[in-house]
């Protein structure tokens, strides 16, 4: 009988002794994580503590220790949208390895963390109280953007390499490669631009931006339109300077400047506002656009939360992005291209459109099919195409995407109405839009991994005749009848434009 209350008693302290091993503070040391740390407590089987990371500390829940492996939820609140995210770990002393969990198009990774501390975990800092703002009255339409805007931004190729030199150099190419002639207009420099403000609180711009007046002039002097970018928050996703408390002061600022486009990214805004605020603090800068003294398009850059569509032309916006950031991969084009824009059409129209992102093409990543379905769905959905690859030595295949101006002529319908999916058949998907005049674009699309045939037939438009059909990458017409088929490579599209009744 000792014996046994021997071994309990050793089992039991040998169980405490690796529970204790948990608590304390566990810091990544992979590039790249560093700053994401762990503070963890251990009470038997029990886990509790929170991480730490960009975004401030989140608690985590339902810890559990079981021998030498751990596991635990992080809750957050994703604008509205409960988020849970597992983590599992093991202890290999000294090394906690973590699996995080697949996130925005990754898939699950390993990070191994080191104890820089045994302390008990210290309270979270008291939750700052965000600022709510009462709703606001509906900003006017301003008459821009009748139809989707067209043009370059310098974000998806250039991130913070972006300088005046360069953007002289893109819009000087815009105009000789025949960009402009296509109907790409605007030159919009994104994120980096920015430094601090001045003694009266004006914004500056960076040693990349010696005189921003000056470029503007230049991109004017071109024929072409200049678009900014800033955030309502005190930083901008990229941590330079926020319009945050100063939002009229810059819109005027932009007005001097000659700005004619401003992209208006949430970011830290986050911090600062309660996001059911959100409509209230776009229509704030939006007010303030159209008191400028000079037409500005407004480009909303939420990343599709809060129900965009609903309150976005409300609160001054032309244009709003409906999903987060794209890449440069087939899987991240064509998940925002098929599968996140269904419901919002009936949102967009002359003069405020849904924004599925800017464009990849040219880029890289993806194949010449892939970046011919890429232009061809965001023709039918009447997004804007910015492009955002280098345009001062365009390869002519890729020239030959961007300038397709039969396609273009759909994106840019002035019937202003965003197309939508009429038939699936697994991974072939018939895409129709209703033009001016009573015609119809249509494209069939092949998703999967062998080429394949894809028809449409007169009834997915409505019709009971076809009387004529286009096909708009070979420039040819077809011959009409009921049902048309194409041969569809994989990944690919064929698109039409179509006539009947
Ligand atoms: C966010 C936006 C991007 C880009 C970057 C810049 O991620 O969604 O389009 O503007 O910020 O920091």
């Amino acid at each position: 009988m000792k014996l046994v209350w021997f071994a309990l008693a050793y089992t039991a302290l040998a169980l405490q002794l690796q529970a204790d091993d948990w608590t304390g503070h566990w810091v990544a040391q992979a590039p790249g994580r560093a700053g994401v740390s762990l503070w963890l407590k251990a009470d038997g089987m029990r886990l509790t503590g929170y991480m730490s990371g960009r975004g401030g500390e989140t608690s985590i829940a339902e810890g559990k220790i079981e021998g030498d492996r751990l596991s635990f939820v992080v809750i957050t609140d994703y604008y509205g949208e409960e988020r849970r995210a597992n983590y599992t770990g093991i202890l290999s002393s000294p090394e906690l390895k973590i699996t995080l969990p697949a996130m925005g198009g990754r898939g699950p990774r390993e990070v191994t963390l080191t104890r820089v501390s045994t302390a008990d975990p210290p309270p979270l800092p008291p939750t700052v109280p965000k600022i709510t703002l009462p709703p606001a009255k509906d900003v006017p339409y301003d008459g821009l953007a009748k139809t989707p805007p067209m043009g370059w931004n310098s974000w998806n190729k250039f991130r913070d390499q972006v300088s005046d030199q360069l953007v002289r150099q893109v819009a000087d190419a815009m105009v000789r490669n025949g960009m402009k002639d296509a109907g790409y207009l605007y030159v919009n420099i994104d994120d980096t631009w920015e430094a601090g403000r001045d003694g009266q609180g004006n914004i500056r711009t960076n040693e990349r931006f010696p005189d921003i007046k000056a470029l503007a002039d230049y991109i004017h002097g071109k024929g072409l339109k200049m678009g900014i970018y800033s955030s309502p928050g005190p930083k901008t996703c990229a941590g330079y300077e926020g319009s945050y408390q100063h939002e009229e002061q810059d819109a005027k600022t932009y007005a001097a400047w000659g700005v004619d486009y401003l992209k208006y990214d949430w970011c830290s805004a986050n911090q600062v506002y309660d996001y059911h605020s959100m409509p209230a603090v776009y229509a704030k800068m939006g007010l303030a656009l159209e008191n400028s003294g000079r037409p500005i398009v407004f480009s909303l850059c939420q990343y599709g939360v809060v129900k965009v569509q609903q309150w976005g032309a409300n609160a001054g916006g032309n244009l709003w992005r409906t999903t987060g950031d794209i890449r440069d991969t087939w899987r991240s084009m064509s998940g925002i291209g098929f599968d996140q824009q269904a419901g919002l059409e009936s949102a967009a129209g002359s003069g405020h459109w849904n924004d599925p992102d800017m464009l990849e093409i040219g880029n890289g990543g993806m194949t010449d099919t892939e970046y011919r379905t890429h232009m061809s769905l965001w023709s039918i959905l009447a997004a804007p195409l910015l492009a955002g690859n280098d345009l001062r030595n365009v390869p002519p295949n890729i020239l030959d995407i961007l300038t397709n101006r039969e396609v273009i002529a759909i994106d840019q319908d002035p019937l202003g109405k965003q197309g939508k999916r009429v038939a699936r058949n697994g991974d072939l998907e018939v895409w129709a839009r209703p033009l001016a005049g009573g015609s119809w674009a249509v494209g069939l699309f092949n998703r999967g991994d062998a080429p394949a045939k894809v028809t449409f037939h007169a009834a997915d438009l409505g019709l009971s005749r076809i009387t004529a059909i286009r096909d708009l990458w070979e420039h040819a017409n077809q011959k009409a009848a009921a049902e048309y088929s194409a041969e569809v490579p994989s990944h690919g599209v064929a698109m039409f434009k179509v006539e009947g009744r």
